[in-house]
C-alpha cells in the first residue's frame, strides 16, 4: 500500500519541471498595505442564484457568501488595475469550495493557469492534488487561490505594485471565504501575505496570523518538484496542518 507521503513523491522527474522559474527575493507588500487598511465589509453586490427566496435574510450565510464570491469573480474578470491585464489571457480568480475551512494560497498563475483560468492546474497543481490526496482531501473540500490573479510575464515574481493593486480583490475574497485556516504555499506567497522578508525556513513550523486567521506555511509544490528530497519535510508540514484542521471539528 502507498504511504501518504509516497502518494505525492511519485512526481514526474525534475527534468520535466524546468519551466518553473527560481524566485527572487520578495517585497512584503500585501501585509503592510493590509495593516494600513481597516478590515472592510466587502463592497460586493449580492446576487442570489436560482429561484427567489423572498429575502436574503432567509438564506443561509454560506449561500449568500458564495453568490457574493461569484459576483466578485465576475467583476475581477475584467480588472485593469495593473499592467498584468495587458499580457494575461484571463484572470485566475480562485477555485474550490467557497465554504471551505481551509484555503491554500500560492504565488501567481503560471502559463497553464492563465490559459485555463483556474489556479494550480499545471504540474505543480498535479502535485498539489497529490498532497491533498495524501491528506485525505480533494479540491472540493478546500479553496485554492493566489496572491495575485494574473500571470506575470515569464513567470517572474509578482511586483509590489501588482500585489498592491490586486489586494483589492484578495482582501474581499478572503472576507467572503472566511476560512478558519490558511496555508501559504512557498516563499513568495508567505513573504507577501505575512509582510515578512524572512526566509521560508524560518516561517515554516509555526503559526502566523493574517487578519485574525491562523496561517501555516509550507513549500510550494513547484519547489518540491525541483527538490524531491524535501518532500518528507513537506509531508511533516501537512501532517501538522491536518492535525489542526481536524481539531476544528472536535
Ligand atoms: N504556481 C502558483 O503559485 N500558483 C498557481 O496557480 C500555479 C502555479
Amino acid at each position: 500500500m502507498q504511504t501518504p507521503v509516497s502518494l505525492f513523491t511519485s512526481a514526474p522527474s525534475i527534468s520535466d519541471q524546468l519551466s518553473v522559474v527560481q524566485a527572487a527575493p520578495a517585497v512584503p507588500v500585501l501585509s503592510s498595505s493590509v495593516q494600513a487598511v481597516e478590515k472592510t465589509v466587502p463592497v460586493v453586490e449580492d446576487k442570489c442564484v436560482g429561484s427567489p427566496p423572498a429575502s436574503k435574510a432567509e438564506l443561509p450565510v454560506e449561500v449568500v457568501a458564495s453568490s457574493a464570491l461569484a459576483s466578485l469573480a465576475e467583476r475581477a474578470a475584467t480588472c485593469r488595475l495593473c499592467g498584468l491585464s495587458e499580457s494575461r489571457t484571463q484572470v485566475v480568480f480562485g477555485a474550490g469550495n467557497p465554504n471551505a475551512d481551509l484555503v491554500f494560497i500560492g504565488e501567481a498563475p503560471g502559463h497553464d493557469e492563465d490559459l485555463k483560468g483556474e489556479p494550480f492546474v499545471g504540474q505543480a497543481g498535479q502535485l498539489l492534488d497529490r498532497m491533498l490526496t495524501a491528506m485525505g482531501m480533494d479540491r472540493d473540500q478546500v479553496y485554492i487561490m493566489n496572491t495575485i490573479k494574473c500571470r506575470p510575464p515569464n513567470n517572474r515574481d509578482p511586483r509590489p505594485d501588482e500585489v498592491q493593486a490586486c489586494n483589492l480583490w484578495f482582501e474581499q475574497q478572503l472576507d467572503l471565504l472566511r476560512p478558519k485556516m490558511i496555508c501559504l504555499l512557498g516563499r513568495v506567497a508567505a513573504q507577501t501575505v505575512l509582510g515578512s522578508d524572512a526566509p521560508l525556513g524560518s516561517l515554516r513550523g509555526r503559526w502566523h496570523d493574517y487578519r485574525g486567521v491562523p496561517v501555516w506555511v509550507t513549500y510550494h509544490p513547484a519547489f518540491l518538484l525541483r527538490s524531491p528530497a524535501q518532500k518528507q519535510k513537506g509531508w511533516q508540514d501537512l501532517q501538522e496542518l491536518l492535525a489542526e484542521y481536524r481539531s476544528l471539528n472536535d
